[in-house]
């Protein structure tokens, strides 16, 4: 196929009736198209009918051998009133070939008017133009293919064949309603194609990676025309064309943000599916601040996850103060705490769930997921709301639901013996300290506890104390 619009190549028979001048000769052809039977109803429709005049070249040339000869001959295309001259190539790709427009010697002037355009011009032995009126006739009896030789001024030619030539009759302006497929390398089209005027059209391939120009009656084109990440290729009206995503303003190859993501199922969205799994700028829609980062994992369990919590080598401090865990600290593709007014934020725009996966000390999968997840605004000490547990690593996050949040300076926990943030518990050691903050209740295992000996503790994931090696929490709207 080309990889062009269609409409501009038909604007080029229409507007101008074909001139070009970087090539010193041309012909087009059309044939009617020997692969397929398509279109021949026309004639076996009254079958007992023979017609008078041959139809085109391809059945002058078998109705008599004597008329096998490359020039002029008579045809009378079904439903045009007249038998009219034609010129007919017999040598071409074994002949038969009704030729519709020549030009050799710049010696017709061919931007023409509608109706000369309409009845042709010149001189079937020089240059000419054929007529669209005859030339809708004629394509509309059959599946014509059509030929296009090119001689360039060095003395060069090529020649590209379309499978389905058709144009449409008067009333639908003569339109070029096919062409079909194209045979030919695209070198040869680049300089086919580039009509003279046309300065500002502009063509894209049908998968979008490359945009030419006419540029001085040449083509010249851009192989670095690329969709931005935030953009998709689409082929509408016109052709094809990058545009971008949702949510992005832009011509296609530079989007920027419009309306920011409110959250990774978003930005999933967005992207048609295409979005992978990373650092991305999200905004909830209640969110006042600058957009933030977060790390979107868009595999396994649906899409669109927005991870706010990680724990994978203790590189990260997290025995941290109220503000920073207000604030959030890490990074968001290694350890982090998103922070607790962007989780509120986040969490409340709409109804959420959670995800928590662990990768337990043996290297196994294991996961706790709650259909709702919430956590409180600033006034309301973070407070967590969570429910309607599954998965296979115990529902231990239950035991702290409806709790505030506490932090090593801000003791908001339902322990009367002091604050469980800044507790160590004894048994197991470093492994199950308490220090960090979290939704504690009268204390028990954190998921912000240092990571001990290269692990933390989940209570109801098997095995005793040091029982996960990573987490990961995360939210999805429901
Ligand atoms: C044209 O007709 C002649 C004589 O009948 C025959 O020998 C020749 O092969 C034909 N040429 C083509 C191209 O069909
Ligand atoms: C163009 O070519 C035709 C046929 O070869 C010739 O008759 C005509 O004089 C030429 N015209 C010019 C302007 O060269
Ligand atoms: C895009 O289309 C062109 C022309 O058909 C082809 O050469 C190229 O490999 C295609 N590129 C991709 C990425 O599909
Ligand atoms: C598409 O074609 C229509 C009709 O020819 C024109 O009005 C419109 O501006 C074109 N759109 C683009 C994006 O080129
Ligand atoms: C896209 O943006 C870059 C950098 O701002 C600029 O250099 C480039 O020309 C832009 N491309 C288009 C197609 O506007
Ligand atoms: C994403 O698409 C799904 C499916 O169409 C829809 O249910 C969900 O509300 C969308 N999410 C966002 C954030 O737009
Ligand atoms: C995404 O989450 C799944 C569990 O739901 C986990 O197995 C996978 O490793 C995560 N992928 C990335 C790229 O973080
Ligand atoms: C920790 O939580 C579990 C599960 O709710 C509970 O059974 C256990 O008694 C708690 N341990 C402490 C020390 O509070």
């Amino acid at each position: 196929m080309p990889h062009f619009h269609q409409l501009n190549f038909f604007a080029l028979i229409l507007n101008i009736c074909w001139t070009l001048g970087s090539v010193s000769s041309q012909e087009l052809h059309t044939h009617p198209n020997r692969a397929s039977n398509e279109g021949n109803i026309g004639s076996s429709y009254f079958f007992y009918q023979q017609p008078q005049y041959p139809r085109d070249c391809l059945e002058a040339r078998s109705q008599c051998s004597t008329s096998n000869q490359t020039g002029v001959h008579l045809i009378k295309p079904d439903g045009y009133p007249e038998p009219f001259e034609v010129f007919c190539d017999n040598t071409v790709d074994s002949g038969g070939w009704t030729v519709i427009y020549r030009f050799q010697n710049d010696s017709l002037f061919f931007n023409r008017d509608w109706t000369e355009c309409k009845f042709g011009f010149g001189f079937l032995s020089q240059e000419f133009w054929i007529g669209n009126n005859e030339l809708s006739f004629l394509t509309n009896q059959k599946t014509y293919e059509l030929r296009i030789d090119v001689t360039s001024t060095e003395g060069s030619s090529f020649y590209v064949t379309y499978s389905k030539f058709r144009i449409s009759d008067e009333y639908g302006e003569y339109k070029l309603t096919s062409v079909g497929e194209y045979k030919g390398t695209e070198d040869e089209i680049n300089r086919f194609l580039c009509p003279p005027n046309s300065e500002d059209e502009v063509y894209i391939y049908s998968n979008c990676t490359r945009r030419c120009s006419c540029i001085n009656g040449q083509f010249t084109c851009d192989d670095t025309y690329r969709c931005s990440p935030n953009a998709f290729c689409e082929e509408r009206n016109n052709g094809s064309q990058c545009y971008c995503n949702e949510g992005y303003k832009g011509d296609g190859v530079n989007c920027t943000i419009d309306t920011p993501p409110s959250d990774c199922q978003d930005i999933y969205n967005r992207s048609r599916g295409s979005a992978e799994s990373g650092v991305y700028k999200i905004k909830p829609t209640t969110w006042e601040g600058d957009p933030f980062d977060v790390y979107c994992n868009m595999t396994d369990d649906g899409e669109g996850w927005t991870v706010f919590q990680r724990r994978m080598d203790g590189s990260q401090d997290f025995f941290l103060y109220w503000s920073d865990y207000r604030d959030g600290f890490g990074s968001p593709d290694r350890e982090l705490w998103l922070g607790n007014d962007k989780l509120h934020s986040l969490t409340t725009q709409r109804n959420y769930q959670l995800r928590i996966d662990f990768v337990n000390r043996y290297g196994a999968p294991y996961y706790a997921k709650y259909s709702s997840f919430s956590v409180g605004n600033a006034n309301d000490n973070y407070r967590l709301s969570n429910g309607g547990y599954s998965g296979d690593a115990g529902n231990y996050l239950n035991y702290f639901n409806g709790q505030a949040f506490t932090t090593r300076d801000v003791d908001n926990d339902a322990w009367s013996g002091g604050n469980c943030a800044t507790h160590s518990y004894t048994p197991c050691g470093t492994s199950c300290s308490y220090n960090s903050g979290w939704w504690f209740n009268n204390c028990n295992y954190s998921l912000n506890a240092p990571y001990g000996t290269n692990c933390l503790y989940w209570y109801g994931l098997p095995g005793s104390y040091c029982n996960a090696k990573y987490t990961e929490m995360k939210v999805r709207p429901v």
